[in-house]
């Protein structure tokens, strides 16, 4: 078993006044340095906690001041449980612009029984169109969810690996035609609908080599490399003839360097739906976990394939991956300037620097109770002071 992610934590060290003590003292803050009077003598422990002096502000402050000492050093050290973060981030799913979990389990439920059906040889044409017009639906909530990387559902147990990543395919792949092409809905709708059916064509390939826990041999990766072709001869066969549909199922696995299969195609021998899923797809298999990996952070995905770019995708089509996610992805936790913590849940006017966040503990430690989300790319005063940690995403 991986070992459980470690919770999301941050110390933050500052100075504050005596008039600040008696709001601090209502804060997990410590006294981060002995408070010592001038002959040395201890005032105030290092490690003293603020909370324990509650009752005694007054008379403390007084002694203080009396000592010549206006200000002291405090320490405000916060742990966040991942579990309690990812709890967050499912309540506020009502009020950020996500994709309706109903219509995503529905799907991957839909995407699991065609691939059932396919691989018992009694899959029919309405099967496929069902699954089509699900990706039609898609298409619509994506064009609305900018908040589209929340959405992108974490796997419950590896059989079902590749039916949710069917759906964050169709999802992301979607969500980046939409933003290549804002006034072709028609492509978004090939990238949603293609995306569902991209990997139909591992139906027909044995589970034993689809689900191998571990690198294949070379027979079994020969297998492996059919399954675009299998798909899209499923496809046709059921009734897929949108050409665009149909190459994101025969090209998803074409390189743009010409090193991919099953073709070899390169550039613009590729079409640019195959291009755009091309990245979906990498990118969601590199942050999935698997039984043989845990998941990339979002930003060292992106950055793994900036450095692949013109060898493997289409540099255009991974720009507007950068550009749409920002430096910060949604489902990142991050530490802001005033030292309030929370999760990156979208980003705006793609400002890659000023996301919105979802603020978990405020500037001075304590928990937000309320819901909260501070739009950096209004507040000019706030920035991202670091990164902490990926959150994830919303699970299905
Ligand atoms: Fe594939």
């Amino acid at each position: 078993m991986p070992p459980e992610k470690s919770p999301v934590a941050r110390t933050i060290k500052r100075r504050i006044s005596l008039g600040e003590l008696r709001e601090y003292a209502l804060t997990p803050a410590r006294v981060a340095e002995d408070v010592l009077t001038a002959s040395n003598s201890v005032l105030l422990p290092h490690g003293t906690e603020l909370a324990s002096l509650v009752s005694s502000v007054d008379d403390l402050e007084k002694v203080l001041r009396r000592w010549g000492i206006f200000s002291i050093p405090i320490v405000i050290h916060n742990e966040v449980d991942i579990r309690e973060l990812e709890a967050m981030l499912k309540a506020a799913e009502t009020n950020l612009a996500v994709v309706d979990p109903e219509l995503a389990r529905q799907t991957v439920e839909q995407v699991e029984n065609v691939y059932d059906r396919i691989a018992k040889g009694t899959c029919g044409p309405e099967d496929i169109s069902q699954l089509a017009m699900q990706g039609r639906n898609l298409a619509k909530e994506v064009a609305q969810a900018p908040q589209v990387m929340l959405c992108l559902g974490k796997v419950r147990g590896w059989d079902e690996y590749t039916y949710v990543h069917s759906l964050n395919v169709a999802l992301l792949g979607g969500f980046l035609a939409s933003r290549l092409f804002p006034d072709q809905p028609e492509i978004v709708e090939r990238l949603s609908m293609g995306g569902i059916l991209h990997d139909l064509g591992k139906a027909l390939v044995p589970k034993e080599v689809l689900n191998k826990p571990g690198p294949l041999t070379d027979e079994e990766f020969a297998i492996m490399k059919k399954h675009p072709v299998y798909g899209e001869e499923l496809a046709i066969a059921n009734g897929v003839a949108d050409e665009g549909v149909l190459s994101v199922i025969a090209g998803h696995h074409e390189r743009y360097g010409g090193k991919g299969y099953p073709k070899g195609l390169a550039k613009d021998e590729i079409r640019i739906e195959a291009r755009i899923s091309a990245v979906a797809d990498v990118f969601d298999a590199l942050t999935a976990k698997r039984v043989y990996k845990e998941p990339m952070e979002s930003r060292a995905a992106v950055s793994l394939m900036i450095d692949n770019m013109s060898t493997h995708f289409d540099p255009v089509v991974v720009r507007i991956l950068l550009v749409s996610i920002g430096l910060y992805p949604p489902g990142t936790a991050v530490e802001l300037s005033d030292g309030s913590m929370g999760v990156v849940v979208g980003a705006r006017d793609r400002d890659l620097l000023r996301p919105e966040v979802l603020l978990q503990i405020d500037h001075m430690g304590r928990k937000v109770e309320e819901m909260k989300i501070v739009d950096l790319s209004l507040n000019q005063s706030l920035f991202v002071q670091r990164p902490l940690q990926d959150v994830g995403k919303i699970a299905f």
